[in-house]
């Protein structure tokens, strides 16, 4: 059976202080829940955040890492420093990575094999932009994103992989893809990682939306058969919200 996984990405936001508080707050308002939940600090809160959450059932995850083990890549981090802080989950290919960083999806493919190497789980993102929308490309650019990076995997290596589809034009845009336009795009990735693998992969695989979802969105977009659950940004970054998403399932 597949997970229910919601998780907050709370990009360059929160300073210690503020990672604390927010940590604290979630803490006192977690409650026995269908869904995995994370959150993604930014890098110089995830070793507060770990061992504040070591005992919790809310798992610190890293919102980005270099493929390179280690060496002369100033202001990047490996996945063995993340290891070694307790961190062993990363997004990959988060569209403003793509976007303002350049990752094309074959610096991803090598971020995705260094993670695989360092035994980390994947929250692997990909989505079309407007034009590629309004243009009805969208599934072949969702296809070749997923196909350039994930494909030469291992159908073992899928178990350390969660998918989200993000959509370009609803991240923190307030416009959300509609539960219909979600499920279909979901469905249409869980028959790709199929046809390319089998029924144990694809039945398997958590495929998250993300783009503006909120509390008042969650439970229709949720209640859709091939969305496993949410990649949240904005709406994380409060506490009462982030767990109205995840109390959602
Ligand atoms: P948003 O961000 O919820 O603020 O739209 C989602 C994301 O970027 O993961």
């Amino acid at each position: 059976m597949r997970k229910n996984i919601v998780a907050g990405n709370w990009k360059m936001n929160n300073d210690l202080a503020a990672t604390r508080t927010l940590i604290s707050e979630l803490e006192s308002q977690v409650k026995t829940s269908s869904a995995e939940m994370m959150i993604a600090p930014t890098f110089t809160n995830l070793l507060e955040a770990s061992k504040l959450l070591k005992e919790s059932n809310i798992e610190v995850i890293a919102q980005n890492m270099h493929f390179a083990e280690n060496g002369a890549y100033t202001g990047e981090i490996s996945a063995t420093m993340l290891k070694s802080i307790g961190v062993s989950t990363v997004i990959l290919g988060h569209s403003e990575r793509r976007e303002y960083f350049n990752e094309d999806d074959a610096i991803l493919k090598q971020k995705v094999e260094a993670a695989l190497e360092n035994n980390m789980r994947i929250v692997f993102c990909f989505g079309e932009k407007l034009e590629d929308r309004k243009s009805g490309n969208h599934f072949n650019v969702v296809e070749n994103q997923i196909k350039n990076s994930l494909f030469h995997l291992e159908t073992e290596s899928w178990k350390s992989i969660v998918l989200a589809y993000e959509p370009v034009w609803a991240i923190g845009t307030g416009e959300t893809a509609s539960p219909d336009q979600a499920q279909e795009m979901h469905q249409f990735i869980r028959g790709l990682v199929n046809t390319k693998y089998d029924d144990l992969v694809s039945e398997n695989i958590s495929i998250l939306y993300g783009g503006s979802v909120k509390p008042a969105n969650a439970k229709e977009i949720f209640s859709n058969p091939d969305v496993d659950g949410g990649l949240i940004g904005g709406a994380a970054l409060n506490a009462e919200s982030f767990m109205a998403i995840v109390n959602a399932f």
